[in-house]
């Protein structure tokens, strides 16, 4: 490892960096959607104790475990104890994971910028998204030919990457000035439009009313726990890697507490702007709310064109605005999860970072045509379930496990004291030693048995065994072959 390391040039860099791997696509297909079903405004009760219980500790982890290893997840973890460094490429091989399909879904949101300027969907915005836009096939089996213009938005976002990433963490810093705000200010417009719409009052009191008996379902706290994980980009490898960046005196516990508060609120908010525009499509189609509240991809590329052609007036202009709001809001989620890979490559193989990135973005490239051909749609659906049900689950708790048990949660917490600005006490070490790891615990074997017991989304059960279980092995068994080749306290 070189013994100058790049720094971010300044504290605000680093936060918004975090910031924007932590708001993505998520924060607005997401949240709104999970807190609506899990009892509305009651749910913010879970979602907050998860935030403070472990969201906002696993953070301080992350950030810790990178700034004193200066080096990636594998590193990181390998300065705790040697033999835990597979979590750490574990976690590595997770975020490439996701950046491949996630870039699909960037390529998308290029191709939908331009059909928002004609409003090329017309009025039959599902019929153009799976007909025409994916093209499906009628299951994984048949990948059927690639979709051109897919092909061309995965490339421009290949190139972003690559561009963004090649001269290092100083231009993340710099870049990130412009990637995490401009998206806030799109979602101020698309929530300022939403809420003067005829119905919005209504889409927003069905956001919000709370049902306080959810709360005594315990899937309820469950759903809180694991968006708050893949919300804040945690158990990725990403947050380790922009961490080995910080300099030596640099604060951890309050840059927690802002990365943590900035992202909630900005879902909290995206809720605001996502139901407004939920109520006035249920009131122009006569129907009750209910009726037309989706999440994920429908949301994005079905609901929401259909009320943008509804508007009274500069619907093109909305449109655009949205789609760029999703191509800003994942670009640096995208890249994050880039550099999280590429920051202990580096570090291992004493490769130069550029070359690194090249490679990373060629191979990301070349996979990710998979999921732009017209039966990708399907494998994107199937690996992100696993990757997000299991592959975070598992290295979050695997750090619970290696800082509050194996390193000793005190002396971790005296670490993060030693230059935070705001000292926290003993409830961190219950946090980190108890209540999250048993969280998680029992997700991941609630998970475990229902992936077992049905095989998931109606597919066939060998999709699920090659997109969902074999890739996990996969991804566990190269870990572990990583772990030992570049383990450097055994090779030196
Ligand atoms: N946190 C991002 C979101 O909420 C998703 C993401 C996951 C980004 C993992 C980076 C790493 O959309």
């Amino acid at each position: 490892m070189s013994i100058t390391r790049e720094n971010w040039t300044s504290r605000t860099s680093f936060i918004l960096a975090a910031v924007g791997s932590a708001i993505g696509l998520g924060n607005v297909w997401r949240f709104p959607y999970i807190c609506y079903e899990n009892g509305g405004g009651a749910f913010l009760i879970p979602y907050f104790f998860a935030l403070f219980t472990c969201g906002i500790p696993l953070l301080m982890v992350e950030f810790i475990m990178g700034k004193r290893a200066r080096g990636g997840a594998p590193q990181a973890f390998e300065a705790i104890r040697p033999f835990m460094s597979w979590a750490g490429w574990l976690a590595c091989l997770c975020a490439f994971i996701i950046v491949t399909y996630y870039c699909s879904i960037m390529a998308w949101s290029w191709d939908y910028i331009w059909y928002s300027m004609k409003l090329a969907w017309g009025n039959d915005a599902a019929g153009f998204f799976n007909q025409q836009v994916l093209n499906k096939t009628a299951g994984p089996g048949m990948l059927g030919g690639i979709q051109m213009p897919i092909l061309i938005g995965l490339i421009l976002t290949w190139l972003a990457i690559l561009l963004i990433l090649w001269k290092g963490i100083g231009s993340v810093g710099k870049v990130v000035l412009v990637t995490v705000p401009l998206p806030v200010m799109c979602l101020v417009i698309l929530a300022i439009r939403g809420l003067t719409l005829p119905g919005a009052v209504d889409g927003v009191i069905y956001y919000l009313q709370p049902d306080f008996s959810k709360l005594q379902d315990p899937r309820v706290w469950l759903a809180a726990y694991g968006q708050i994980l893949f919300s804040l980009s945690l158990g990725q490898a990403v947050l380790i890697a922009y961490a080995s960046y910080l300099p030596k005196d640099a604060d951890i516990s309050n840059n927690s507490f802002m990365t943590g508060f900035i992202n909630c609120g900005f879902s909290f908010f995206a809720g605001f702007a996502v139901f407004s525009a939920l109520g006035f499509l249920a009131y122009q189609v006569g129907v009750p709310v209910q009726d037309v509240v989706k999440s994920g991809p429908d949301l994005a590329f079905i609901t929401y064109p259909t009320i943008i052609s509804k508007l009274p007036f500069w619907a093109p202009f909305f449109g655009v605005v949205f789609f760029l709001m999703l191509l800003t809001l994942g670009i640096d989620s995208a890249f994050a999860l880039v550099e999280g890979f590429a920051t202990p490559l580096k570090d291992a193989t004493g490769i130069k970072h550029t070359k690194v990135i090249i490679w990373l973005c060629i191979i990301g490239l070349a996979i990710g045509i998979l999921y732009v051909t017209r039966g990708g749609f399907h494998w994107l659906d199937i690996v992100d379930k696993y990757v997000s049900d299991f592959g975070l689950v598992t290295i979050a708790l695997a750090e619970c496990i290696v800082v509050g048990w194996i390193f000793g949660a005190r002396k971790f917490r005296k670490e993060i004291n030693d230059t935070s600005e705001v000292k926290i006490g003993g409830w961190w070490d219950i946090c980190i030693m108890f209540i999250t790891p048993l969280i998680l615990g029992y997700i991941l074997i609630h998970s475990l048995i229902k992936g077992i017991v049905e095989p998931y989304g109606g597919y066939p059960a060998w999709a699920n065994w090659v997109g969902g279980w074999g890739m996990i092995v996969a991804a566990i068994l190269v870990s572990i072959f990583l772990g030992m080749k570049f383990n450097r306290k055994e090779n030196k």
